[in-house]
């Protein structure tokens, strides 16, 4: 089996292709390393990649891949490419979401239409698309309504990969992910910057209340879902939540935190942030239906394993 991921030196991207080399796939990995966080760390992300005769990288950017070059003889494509982040996707950088998130999915599902047979794309979509969901846990037939303009690109990526489904056959999927969480995760991200903070003796800021919640998916959930979708009959035109399947509060993850670590925040109260959802919480009947998928690591396992790569890292 062959497969390109794309954003395949960022946090969710090199796991994944980890995984596929790990299965037995030939994998190409795409990445343009933005600036968004710096490329020491993807380098690092790809350090194990690098070593496996079974992984080549392209560095390029999708919106001007050679996909004449790279698709024949494909049988998935994991898009996760993106540039991330609901906070930085006001103003200005709004066009780097664009570019990013819509343009770049466009160039890719213009260069699977045009090959004879076009690959699977598993999308990695996001729990922004809900926004502040009217129903918890939010089942996929919950009206989107993105709070951010990051959510925005988001979905409408997702909704041109069913355009391109329907009208011309390019067989996509898409995972809505929870936000995601373990070793390598974004520098920009919440669990990150805190368990450094907590490494370092630093100050945290907490943004609202502290009563916000998520629902928290490990990496390797992620990894697992990615590989049951690029192979599951019923997945095709379908969009699936992916999360760790409980819903937690900020005031409840920093006390865990805490816990785990043996040691104690000291926290700055700020005010909440446009474009962050109170709260997030999926439903996966639908992902566990279609895909078996079932997630398998809880939240202190999950944030013992995340915290000692913190350590290793701060060291
Ligand atoms: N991390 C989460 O909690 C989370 C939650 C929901 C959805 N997602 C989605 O999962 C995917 C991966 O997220 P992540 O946290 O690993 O982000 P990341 O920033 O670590 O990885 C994204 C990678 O894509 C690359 N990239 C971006 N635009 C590109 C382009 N045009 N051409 C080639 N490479 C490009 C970047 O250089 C980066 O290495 C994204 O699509 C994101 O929207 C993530």
């Amino acid at each position: 089996m062959r497969a390109i991921v794309t954003g395949t030196a960022g946090f969710i991207g090199s796991h994944l292709a980890e995984a596929l080399v790990q299965h037995g796939w030939q994998v190409v990995g795409i990445d343009c390393f933005t600036p968004f966080y710096e490329r020491a760390r993807k380098v690092q992300n790809l350090r194990q990649l690098q070593s496996q005769a079974a992984f080549s990288l392209v560095e390029c950017d999708l919106v001007d891949a050679p996909w004449a070059d790279l698709l024949p003889g494909v049988q998935v494509v994991f898009h996760q490419a993106a540039q991330a982040g609901t906070r930085s996707s006001w103003g200005a950088q709004f066009a780097d979401h664009l570019h990013h998130n819509l343009l770049a999915t466009q160039s890719l599902l213009e260069g699977c239409r045009h090959v004879a047979q076009p690959p699977r794309i598993v999308y990695a979509s996001s729990s922004s698309v809900y926004g502040d969901a009217e129903t918890l846990p939010t089942p996929e037939t919950t009206p989107p309504r993105p709070v951010s303009p990051y959510g925005i690109t988001k979905l409408s990526a997702e909704q041109l990969g069913f355009v391109y489904h329907r009208s011309f056959g390019v067989p996509v999927t898409a995972l809505r992910y929870f936000t995601v969480y373990g070793p390598r995760q974004r520098p920009d991200m919440a669990f990150h910057r805190f368990l450094k903070a907590l490494s370092r003796g630093e100050t945290i800021d907490v943004y609202g209340d502290g009563a916000q919640s998520r629902d928290f998916t490990f990496i390797s959930d992620i990894v697992t879902a990615n590989l049951q979708a690029a192979v599951a009959p019923g997945a095709v035109g379908e969009a699936l939540n992916i999360s760790g399947g409980t819903q937690v509060s900020l005031y409840e993850v920093l006390a865990m935190m805490e816990e785990v670590s043996h040691r104690r925040f000291e926290r700055r109260q700020l005010p909440a942030q446009p474009g962050d959802a109170r709260h997030t919480g999926a439903d996966i009947s639908k992902a566990s239906r279609i895909l078996g998928y079932r997630p398998a690591v809880g939240l202190t396992e999950g944030l013992t394993t995340m915290w000692d790569w913190s350590e290793a890292w701060e060291r």
